[in-house]
């Protein structure tokens, strides 16, 4: 299955590609069949630290206030044991990034870029694909943290417009989201979970992740959400314990984070029998098994909108006229044979599959 991940992941670069020309009016529609994972939650919720365990690395930028002011399409593409990882920015097509620091001031560079340093947000995404052996194959989009009040040189509508955009990514039935609440607030007052109640108010694809719970106040702890007993969601809670400010500043490595953070799970009396589903390595795991199930559920539907969009991109082609020097031409091919490929891997993985989708 993780072929099919992977083939998704590249309809969905190319139809970003692609986006700017607007060839064929089946590409939007094809992006937002494509399932992908989203990640919300307010301002300092841990979001950017989920998302670095997840990929078991630092490249995102952080600091106090917005610091993520556009979308952030996030790829993660295991490789071979043993090879080398690097990142490709879709903008920077001809570029490999192996120092992650240079990543990280990338995001940022190309943020202002767009925003003109001021603290405005943009809803023009950034794609970043990671190739790693050690992570699983995902798409996440990081997304601009949900705030209260405006902030100095900001203008007051930034409130709701983060929550807009939250909200447009979010509503999409194809949408998967990652729901970042910090366990030492209290539960009722997360905006991760306001806002998707809102767009999935029975839960179906909401995913919770409870962050923090290192720094609840000594004599209570969490056990009540993680077991779903304060709010319920059709899948299972994951805690997670990040690094902490003090540790990012001492330079703790991920890979320490992830140790420590498995012992303190397996070593909380109140945790250990949760300790199997908890952490990073559990969320990382979990997310790309749910993105298969759900690809796998929505192939025929991705099947018929791939047809069309092989039909639009061969009659485009035509009016273009072959042979077809421009650069257009070379991507439309391009989109071309990565929809023919997934006509081919999809009926290796329809076998199995009733048509509801459900597993034999
Ligand atoms: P974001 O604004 O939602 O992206 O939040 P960040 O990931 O930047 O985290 C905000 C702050 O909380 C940073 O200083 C992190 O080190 C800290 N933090 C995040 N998660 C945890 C956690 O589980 N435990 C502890 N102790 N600190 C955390
Ligand atoms: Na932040
Ligand atoms: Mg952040």
């Amino acid at each position: 299955m993780e072929n099919l991940i992977s083939l998704v992941n590249k309809i969905q670069r190319a139809c970003t590609a692609l986006g700017d020309h607007g060839e064929a009016s089946a590409l939007p529609t094809l992006w937002d069949s494509l399932p992908s994972i989203a990640v919300v939650g307010g301002q300092s919720s841990g979001k950017s630290s989920v998302l670095e365990s997840i990929v078991g690395k630092d490249f995102l930028p952080r600091g106090s206030g917005i610091v993520t002011r556009r979308p952030l399409v996030l790829q993660l593409h295991k490789i071979e044991e043993g090879s080398r990882e690097y990142a490709e920015f879709l903008h920077l097509p001809r570029k490999r990034f192996t120092d992650f620091s240079a990543v990280r001031k990338e995001i940022s560079d190309e943020t202002d870029r767009e925003t003109g340093r001021s603290k405005q947000i943009s809803s023009v995404p950034i794609h970043l694909s990671i190739y790693s052996p050690n992570v699983v194959n995902l798409t996440l989009v990081d997304l601009p943290g949900l705030t209260k009040v405006a902030v100095e040189g900001q203008p007051d509508s930034i409130v709701n417009d983060i929550e807009n955009m939250v909200r447009s990514y979010i509503e999409k039935p194809n949408s998967i989201i990652l729901a970042i609440s910090p366990a030492n607030q209290d539960l009722a007052t997360s905006d991760a979970i306001k806002i998707s109640r809102e767009v999935d108010p029975t839960g179906e694809r909401t995913l919770g992740v409870l962050t923090k719970i290192d720094l609840m106040d000594k004599g209570t702890d969490a056990v009540e959400i993680l077991e779903g007993k304060s709010y319920r969601l059709k899948f299972p809670w994951v805690g997670v314990v990040n690094r902490s400010q003090a540790d990012i500043n001492k330079n703790v490595d991920m890979i320490a984070a992830r140790r420590r953070e498995r012992e303190y799970f397996a070593n909380t009396p109140e945790y250990k029998h949760l300790a199997h589903r908890m952490g990073s390595e559990h969320l990382a795991k979990m997310l790309s098994k749910h993105l298969e199930t759900v690809i796998k559920t929505k192939i025929p539907g991705i099947q018929s909108l791939i047809n069309k969009t092989i039909h639009e991109l061969e009659s485009e082609l035509s009016r273009l006229g072959k042979p077809i020097a421009t650069d257009a031409g070379g991507k439309l091919y391009a989109i071309m044979e990565i929809c023919r490929l997934f006509d081919g891997t999809y009926k290796e993985h329809l076998d199995g599959v009733r048509p509801g989708g459900d597993k034999i």
